[in-house]
């Protein structure tokens, strides 16, 4: 270390120094390399110089701002001398998916898939949930209901009708700070619809650019069940920034949630990892774990089976704003934190981080 002494001033350079030494636990550099520190201010005062500075995280749903708080005040305490304070405020700057930048016609800085092998595991429960927990801690939101076969977004937000539609574009509806559109609002009520291969392709991107998306942080794409043409479409027409892979506990749910790994991978989607729903004495804990092993990615959560999670559902109350203190709700909003930790992850990283063989 230098040899400054109690008298020689206290200079950003040296608060920019110790502020080097502190890691963003998951993105693995540290503050300065990240940008982070923002507005910094030195004064001086008789007992010591007071320094404040923004910390700006690369998401409002931070779960480790506790951490990265005293850490921050220990480095510039312990190796600046002469600081007599600390005062560190918090801000938050989604960072963009390099890989969407300029590829859209639409103001959005990360898609996520939300996907699974097999129908009915809870997909469009935790992408309800997931964004608007993500919509609670300050981030802009949207979600894009893509099931063709079955859209019940429209549902669990308990919204219903047609969009309306302004300068050729729909706009999307607002439930719980969070815009809405679904597949259900481009289909022809009452009428079965067979979607084929360039018709699905058309309708899918029609949800992207004919669709007057907001200023978007996070956009979730709730997918139809299984492997097949809508994730094609989907993943050909957009760049998705990651996959999240629903699965629920018991074994034979397992093998689908590798076949839905299988198909982001071969689509070259960076996977977030996996989500076990309906944990607990029904259907068993511990699959999701397994099939995080399986295909070599992270378990991001296991939500556990609540009634007042389909109750939420059907009513068009997600268990987040029903019952903000039960089991899944808690579950849910730390799920939504250690998304948008990955998401910062993936959407820095100049490639696809995780990889599965
Ligand atoms: N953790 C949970 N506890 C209790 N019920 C749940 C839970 N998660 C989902 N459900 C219920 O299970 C049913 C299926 O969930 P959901 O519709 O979200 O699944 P999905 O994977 O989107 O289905 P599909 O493949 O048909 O699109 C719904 O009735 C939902 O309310
Ligand atoms: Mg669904």
């Amino acid at each position: 270390m230098s040899s400054s002494s109690h008298t020689s001033p206290v200079t950003q350079e040296a608060v920019l120094h110790a502020l080097s030494t502190v890691q963003e636990p998951e993105l693995h550099n540290d503050l300065v390399s990240l940008n982070m520190i923002r507005n910094l201010v030195i004064a001086g005062g008789s007992a010591g110089a007071v320094v404040s500075f923004t910390i700006m995280l690369t998401t409002p749903a931070c779960p480790l701002r506790g951490l990265i708080e005293r850490e921050a005040i220990e480095a510039v305490t312990r190796l600046v001398p002469g600081v007599a304070g600390v005062n560190i405020r918090f801000d938050a700057e989604v960072r963009s998916d390099h890989r969407i930048i300029g590829k859209l016609n639409i103001p959005v800085k990360n898609i996520i898939a939300v996907a699974s092998g097999k129908g009915g595991v809870g997909k469009s429960t935790i992408s309800t949930n997931l964004a608007v927990s993500l919509a609670l801690e300050g981030a802009t939101v949207g979600v894009l209901d893509a099931d063709i076969y079955g859209p019940n977004i429209p549902m669990m937000f308990g919204l219903s009708g047609k969009p309306r539609v302004e300068e050729g574009k729909m706009v999307p509806f607002t439930a719980y700070g969070v815009e809405v559109i679904s597949m259900g609002f481009l289909m022809p009520e009452g009428e079965a619809v067979v979607w084929r291969g360039p018709m699905l392709h058309k309708a899918i991107q029609q949800l992207f650019t004919d669709v007057r998306w907001g200023e978007l942080d996070y956009l979730i794409v709730d997918l139809p069940p299984g492997t097949g043409d809508a994730q094609l479409s989907l993943a050909q027409s957009v760049p998705l920034t990651g996959g999240v892979i629903v699965t629920m506990p018991q074994q034979v749910s397992i093998s689908d949630a590798r076949r839905g790994a299988t198909a982001f991978k071969r689509l070259e989607v960076p996977i977030l990892g996996v989500v076990e729903n309906m944990a607990g004495e029904i259907f068993g804990t511990g699959g999701g774990w397994e099939a995080a092993e399986l295909i070599g990615c992270e378990l991001l959560g296991s939500i556990p089976l609540e009634p007042k999670v389909r109750m939420g559902g059907d009513s068009g109350q997600p268990i987040v704003i029903a019952a903000p203190e039960s089991e899944a709700a808690i579950a849910m909003r730390k799920l939504a934190r250690k998304i948008a930790a990955r998401v910062s992850v993936v959407a820095l990283a100049p490639e696809p981080t995780v990889r599965i063989e």
